[in-house]
């Protein structure tokens, strides 16, 4: 495989953009494919079936298109199709889940208050159940699905304030935020929104996202397999959307360059 292949991303729509920035950022010679499902979205309230079936979809365009790593920029379809990818295609395939163990670690051995926002889906999943189990004798954990964060990005509505903090309102008022150590961003659409969790949270209270810990992950997988890019190659991302619209295009480029 051509050092200079390209990594294909995918996600349900255009929260895997917060993924690509990140990636850019730790490796800036390679070439990223992103795929948005916007057309389909939102995963998160469809059936594991119905993910599976789309995210294998997509990773066929992608072995088609000759991609040397996947890259699955979506906490969601990690849930319900990794595996069963991973069991399927002889390449390296990164996931995401949600970084609860970045929240629990901050602890250091002091029981944690932790709020895991995600999609319903991902938080319904054993893969999540699993995960929660490993941290909860010790930790308090709370689930909170956010599916209306994930419309609100794919209608370009996120510079609506108004509407962006009565959404968040109205799925964290029922705590006392200020027992919460960290809240946790477990979908990546949900990065986008860090600004205004800032705003809606106590000072004290950590916001965790997953993107960072994985572009080093998948930094360091393509570094011990010596797949990374030449050094002297001038890195590049393509935007690749089910939804083929000009709106749909401008959009993703927009939050590409937020
Ligand atoms: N961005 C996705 C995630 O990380 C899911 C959004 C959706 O529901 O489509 O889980």
């Amino acid at each position: 495989m051509a050092l200079n292949a390209p990594i294909g991303v995918f996600d349900s729509g255009l929260g895997g953009i917060s993924v690509v920035q990140e990636i850019r950022r730790e490796m800036p010679n390679e070439h990223i494919v992103y795929f948005g499902d916007s057309a389909n979205a939102p995963y998160g309230t469809k059936t594991p079936e119905e993910v599976r079936r789309l995210s294998f979809a997509i990773v066929e365009r992608f072995i088609n298109m000759g991609v040397k790593a996947i890259v699955i920029a979506c906490n969601t379809a990690t849930s319900a199709a990794v595996n069963d990818l991973r069991a399927t295609y002889d390449l390296p395939i990164i996931s995401m889940e949600p970084a609860l163990k970045v929240a629990c670690d901050r602890g250091h051995g002091e029981p944690q208050h932790v709020i895991v926002a995600a999609t319903p889906l991902t938080l319904r999943e054993k893969k999540f159940t699993a995960l929660m189990n490993r941290f909860s004798a010790t930790n308090t954990i709370y689930r909170q699905p956010c599916p209306d964060l994930v419309e609100i990005v794919e209608h370009d509505q996120l510079e609506d304030h108004d509407l962006v903090m009565r959404t968040l309102h109205g799925y964290f008022d029922g705590y006392d935020l200020n027992a919460i150590d960290s809240v946790v961003l477990g979908c990546t659409h949900f990065v986008f929104y860090r600004d205004y969790f800032r705003e809606l949270l106590p000072a004290t209270t950590a916001i965790i996202d997953g993107n960072e810990g994985t572009a080093r992950h998948l930094h360091d997988l393509l570094a011990s397999a010596g797949k990374l890019a030449s050094s002297d190659s001038e890195g590049s991302v393509t935007l690749k959307n089910s939804d083929t619209s000009e709106r749909m295009t401008a959009l993703a480029a927009k939050r590409l360059n937020s």
